[in-house]
């Protein structure tokens, strides 16, 4: 690749998290200074304007990066007006660029079918790549005609649908746990294992994304993509080996067997709920409905829980809870393994011991296994102990690394169409259970804790 083109150069995505990874990855001198960035979008900027738009974002996003190394990626940056779904306006944007280009879509999903047929109709230069963020499509049909269209214009290896949990230093970390030690193996299933929950609580709120997630809400933008590759990593089979095509194809075999729920099962199992007014530290947060772009009448949830099955030899009978909201009052976020009870109590007259339970937790890393020994004292008491391990901070952060591996062609941490098509068989009856009614929405005051509501 010689160059990167945003498109959505100034959205959220771009401003949050590319700009910054771009800078973190010119301070540790892993990006190519003669590369050419390219941001395109349909606000009427010059390069001027442009520029102090993306070093306020810099400022507030990547505020640790060294300053000389933010204002060499503001130098490295131009930026093109264009309507990124007029073919002729998005072959004007690129005519001048070095080639081969990696087209990156931070763009609402919505835009992804135009953007692409935009594209392909302005050319695409040979072995260009295709970035798309999630969620891909809105559901599993969605998905399929994307993945169709995606086909005709590109080769899967060049099309990177991205994941960035896939490249955060813990969630691999759950791979190097199962899969270099001997210990896991063989507790890791149906038998020793009582249930996994899969958690990513945040304090944040909208965040000014209204015209996003008002129309995706947690579901989509959470439990679709990012819960449920944590869960294909805790319950896959181990991969021949960890190139792509094995980690992907066993990734598939678990998304497969996830268990549709009926619509008496979501109203049992599922959650939904979305926060009012409230505080969270010092900070007062409006109601969800009072924020600019939010339409009342879209239900659109802040909060989802689901628990799902998987109807395979190893995890038959195993609940893997998944949730995730906005504006709570703590950041919990991490893979929870809790395994079951000891099958007899040798300290019958005493307590019970408490259950194991392996917990990745991640930003900040950490890896911790409860225990229980004897305590000191009488000899029969038991303590709970913790083994556990702080992980050194992830050198780079997860969208510097996956922007690393987009330059160098490397998919293995992006997602297969078919994940993204299974991902969506598993919540399209959730959401239509929703629409017809099931699991009522439900309200929680923003800085509540998830637990309790
Ligand atoms: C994004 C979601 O993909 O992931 C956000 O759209 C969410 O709503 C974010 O806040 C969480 O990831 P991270 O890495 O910023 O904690």
């Amino acid at each position: 690749m010689t160059s990167l083109v945003i498109f959505g150069a100034t959205g959220d995505l771009a401003g949050r998290y590319l700009l910054p990874s771009l800078a973190r990855l010119t301070a540790a001198r892993s990006w190519p200074p003669a590369f050419r960035v390219r941001g395109v979008g349909r606000e009427p900027l010059d390069n001027e304007q442009f520029r102090k738009h993306a070093g306020e974002r810099l400022d507030r996003h990547a505020a640790d990066v060294p300053i000389d190394a933010r204002h060499e990626v503001l130098n490295q940056i131009d930026y093109v007006v264009a309507d990124v779904t007029d073919p002729a306006a998005v072959a004007a944007s690129i005519r001048d660029l070095p080639t081969p280009i990696a087209f990156y879509l931070a763009l609402p999903p919505s835009l992804f079918a135009t953007t692409v047929t935009a594209l392909a109709q302005a050319g695409i230069p040979p072995k260009s790549r295709i970035v798309l963020e999630k969620p891909f499509g809105s559901n599993e049909n969605s998905a399929q005609e994307l993945n169709r269209l995606l086909a005709e214009v590109a080769t899967e290896d060049s099309i990177f649908r991205v994941d960035h949990f896939l490249a955060k230093q813990t969630v691999q970390n759950v791979l190097g746990l199962r899969f270099a030690n001997r210990i896991f193996e063989p507790l890791w299933n149906a038998q020793h294992v009582h249930s996994v929950d899969i958690v990513w609580d945040e304090p944040l709120t909208l965040e000014g994304r209204a015209s996003y997630y008002d129309r995706a809400g947690a579901l989509r933008d959470m439990l679709q993509n990012h819960l449920l590759q944590l869960l294909c990593l805790v319950a896959m089979e181990p991969p021949r080996t960890l190139t792509s095509r094995d980690l992907h194809d066993r990734k598939v075999d678990v998304l497969r067997a996830v268990r549709a729920l009926t619509p008496e099962e979501v109203s049992r199992h599922t959650t939904r709920a979305r926060y009012t007014a409230g505080r969270i530290g010092d900070r007062v947060v409006p109601d969800y409905t009072a924020e600019p772009g939010v339409d009342p009448t879209r239900e659109t949830e802040t909060f989802a829980a689901m628990t799902c099955w998987i109807d395979n030899w190893r995890w038959t009978g195993v609940p893997f809870k998944l949730r995730s909201g906005k504006a709570l009052g703590a950041r919990r976020s991490h893979i929870a393994v809790r395994f079951r009870d000891v099958p007899h109590l040798v300290f019958g007259q005493h307590e019970e011991p408490a259950p194991n339970v392996l917990r990745f937790m991640i930003d900040p890393d950490r890896i911790e296994l409860s225990m229980n020994l004897n305590g000191a004292g009488d000899p029969f008491d038991l303590e709970p102990a913790c083994l556990d391990t702080d992980l050194a901070p992830q050198t780079l952060p997860a969208y510097s690394r996956l922007l690393l591996d987009i330059l160098e062609g490397d998919a293995t941490l992006s997602i297969r169409g078919d994940e993204a098509e299974e991902a969506w068989r598993i919540m399209d009856p959730v959401l239509a259970a929703w629409a017809a009614g099931a699991a009522p929405l439900r309200e929680y005051p923003a800085g509540s804790l998830a637990n309790d509501f």
